[in-house]
């Protein structure tokens, strides 16, 4: 089948999904699918850069679980392709394919590489399946090459401006975290993969809050762990003989990492300085109530996810993406993030991240 052909079959085979979609909204929980008939499918398909991160597994189960309510709800049937992109562009170009091939209604991308987004959109178009990339976030420029791109995830400098707002306040109220007297802040940074935005403006911005309030600060070192606890762990153990006693401030670009930071610390039975990461996963969590983590700064993932499904739906059932979520220029969708510590730790684990 040509491509023409075939996009215009997936085309015509969505207006058709979201007039089904609308007339069972219309009727209502009973009415469509009396005697027998199944119920009208959507299909998803999630292209993951890795399944094997810790938010990124949360915010898929959150999107499963949305699947299943809503399926519940509208009485149709959400079929969502998960694959795992294992790190690699190539590995996610082809599954892309693949999920472009079984006509699916809507892609979501978490994307590998970000700066390749623009052959996905130029895919997506060709096939005219409108496209949801999130968490990863691709240049603006490749988010404007078509209409029927969106991105849903929060901002990063606001995460590292959180982040650094929780160290400036230890910092001013606890005399005990200057370890060596000296009036200035010595720290070491914890970074995710090198180019992810995450990576770059959380790195910066956490540091800008102490620089900008009039903090002395002094970087004894800094250096990629990809956001993986083992090589944090790794990495930190490498610091610990020559810098161990005079780390006053550990930030990490994410909570995997500064879990790992503190094993590495419990492991040499030191004792910890300020540890901050990002994300509050439920292991942060729990070292944040033990008292380790000195505190974290929450990335909804499941508002990412819930933002997602909304739009999803739009998109599909013929309405308007801009009644369904908060579309900033027409494409972004922002979640906010939000300090913890153990002045709210519960609150947070409650309303279950
Ligand atoms: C999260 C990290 C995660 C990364 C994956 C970031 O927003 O804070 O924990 O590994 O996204 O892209
Ligand atoms: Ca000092």
């Amino acid at each position: 089948m040509s491509r023409t052909t075939r996009s215009s079959c997936s085309r015509s085979c969505r207006s058709l999904l979201g007039l089904l979609l609308c007339l069972t909204l219309l009727l209502g929980m009973s009415g469509c699918g009396s005697g027998g008939d199944e119920a009208p499918v959507l299909r998803v398909g999630v292209a993951l850069y890795s399944q094997d991160d810790t938010f990124i597994s949360a915010l898929v189960q959150h999107l499963e679980r949305l699947a299943r309510e809503e399926e519940q709800q509208r009485q149709i049937q959400i079929r969502l392709s998960v694959m795992d992109g294992g790190s690699n562009q190539t590995t996610q170009l082809e599954q892309v394919d693949r999920l472009i091939g079984q006509d699916c209604d809507v892609l979501c991308v978490n994307i590998v590489d970000r700066t390749a987004a623009a052959v996905l959109v130029d895919k997506a178009e060709e096939a005219d399946i409108p496209l949801i990339f999130f968490n990863r976030q691709p240049v603006a420029e490749d988010i404007a090459r078509w209409e029927q791109v969106y991105y849903v995830g929060a901002r990063a400098e606001e995460s590292g401006t959180l982040q650094g707002q929780l160290v400036l306040r230890s910092w001013l109220s606890d005399p005990e975290v200057d370890r060596n007297g000296d009036g200035v802040l010595q720290y070491v940074m914890l970074e995710g993969e090198p180019g992810h935005q995450d990576t770059l403006l959380r790195t910066a911005y956490s540091v800008k809050v102490l620089t900008d309030a009039g903090v002395s600060v002094e970087k004894l070192a800094g250096e990629s762990a990809s956001w993986k606890r083992g090589q944090a762990m790794l990495k930190v153990q490498q610091w610990l003989p020559e810098l161990g006693e005079d780390i006053e401030v550990i930030f990490s670009n994410n909570d995997d990492m500064a879990l790992g930071a503190i094993d590495a610390y419990r492991e040499a039975g030191l004792t910890l300085p300020v540890v901050v990461g990002v994300d509050a996963t439920e292991p942060a969590l729990e070292s944040l109530r033990n008292g380790e983590l000195y505190g974290t700064v929450l990335n909804d993932g499941k508002g990412i996810a819930q933002a997602m499904m909304d739009l999803i739906l739009a998109l599909t059932d013929g309405s308007d993406p801009a009644d369904a979520v908060e579309l900033v220029e027409e494409h972004y969708v922002w979640l906010p993030y939000r300090a913890v510590t153990l002045a709210n730790v519960d609150s947070v684990m409650d309303s279950g991240t």
